[in-house]
């Protein structure tokens, strides 16, 4: 069959981990090892358009105008492909998106991207596809693009199974806690030096403290999951520093070490432990990138976000607030 025809739109927000995934169960369905939750953002996003088109010779991907290339290039044809098989479509397609933010520098654009690009080639290849369908597609491109699909708060579990059906699913959706604020302090706009896919396989591999890791995480899971049913954010931080310092651990002692803090990096950590020294409840994560994140309540997010900018004044600090999920654009 040819001639879909039909354009899809959508607009998804990058999340932030506040319990990390870090290294894979199965490589080849990209299981995940521990579980993690994380909060879907509304100012970070990325839009993304999908058309099939007879004419076309070959699939079209364009992301910030950029021919997309390498191993991104290969999971949008590989999501593509299996679209065109469910929905018998051979036409290629044309495909162009945009981050408001940068591109793969540890601020989750693969989590909004693949989660925009599940949902807009599904409804493009007029497949009607659930939201656990979306965050399952998406999840087997890229395991923290799984979370992006919902609003606010969600969790992607592990599975005890090689199920490929694996997906997240929204904590308390309908329950919002709106006067949560994650302020991102950007730290420079290069792209990483070596992507999470490679750096948590390094880390499986090698690290000595991989195994202590995966003992960690479902933890430190349950104790963010427990202190946001509570509306206790003191638990929800704390336990987000540990899982964030353990994953940085277990990426520091693989061999050769994966790094991805910077001088910048600790100094907004430095400056976020002498707020809470003054009371202001305020808690830190990192990512595969330089930036920090810092969480807590909208009442402090000014006074927080004046000392991230004194403490470096170069970083690009943005406050964020719980966002949408997935949103199909007119
Ligand atoms: C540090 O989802 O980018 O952001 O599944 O290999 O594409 P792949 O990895 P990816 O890893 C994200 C790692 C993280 C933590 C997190 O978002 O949970």
């Amino acid at each position: 069959m040819s001639g879909v025809g039909k354009i899809a739109r959508v607009r998804c927000g990058a999340n932030i981990a506040l319990a990390k995934y870090w290294g894979k169960a199965n490589g080849a369905l990209n299981l995940p090892a521990v579980p993690s939750i994380s909060l879907t953002l509304a100012e970070l996003y990325t839009e993304t358009t999908v058309e099939f088109d007879s004419r076309l010779e070959q699939d079209e991907l364009l992301l910030d105008s950029a021919p997309v290339q390498g191993r991104a290039r290969e999971r949008m044809i590989q999501m593509l492909d299996r679209a065109r098989d469910e929905a018998r479509v051979s036409d290629r397609c044309r495909i162009t998106t945009r981050n408001n933010f940068p591109t793969a520098s540890g601020l989750a654009s693969s989590a909004s991207g693949f989660a925009a690009l599940a949902g807009a080639v599904a409804y493009a290849a007029g497949l009607d596809h659930s939201l656990n369908t979306t965050s399952s597609w998406a999840r087997r491109a890229s395991a923290s693009a799984a979370r992006s699909v919902f609003a606010g708060f969600a969790e992607l579990p592990t599975s005890t199974t090689d199920d490929d059906n694996l997906c997240a699913r929204p904590i308390e959706p309908g329950r919002t806690w709106a006067e949560v604020r994650l302020i991102v302090a950007m730290v420079g706009k290069a792209p990483k030096s070596i992507g999470s896919t490679e750096a948590m396989e390094r880390s499986r591999l090698n690290s000595p403290y991989y195994r202590a890791w995966l003992e960690t995480a479902p933890r430190l899971c349950d104790e963010v999951r427990e202190g946001l049913a509570a509306r206790d954010l003191a638990q929800v931080g704390d336990a987000m520093e540990r899982s964030t310092l353990a994953m940085h651990a277990c990426a520091l002692t693989a061999s050769p070490s994966v790094r991805y803090w910077q001088p910048e990096t600790l100094e907004l950590i430095d400056a976020v432990q002498a707020l809470r020294a003054e009371s202001v409840g305020a808690w830190f994560t990192t990512d595969a990138g330089p930036h920090v994140k810092v969480l807590c309540l909208a009442a402090d997010a000014h006074r927080v976000q004046d000392r991230l900018k004194a403490s470096v004044p170069s970083a690009d600090i943005l406050v964020c607030s719980p966002g949408p999920g997935l949103t199909v654009l007119p």
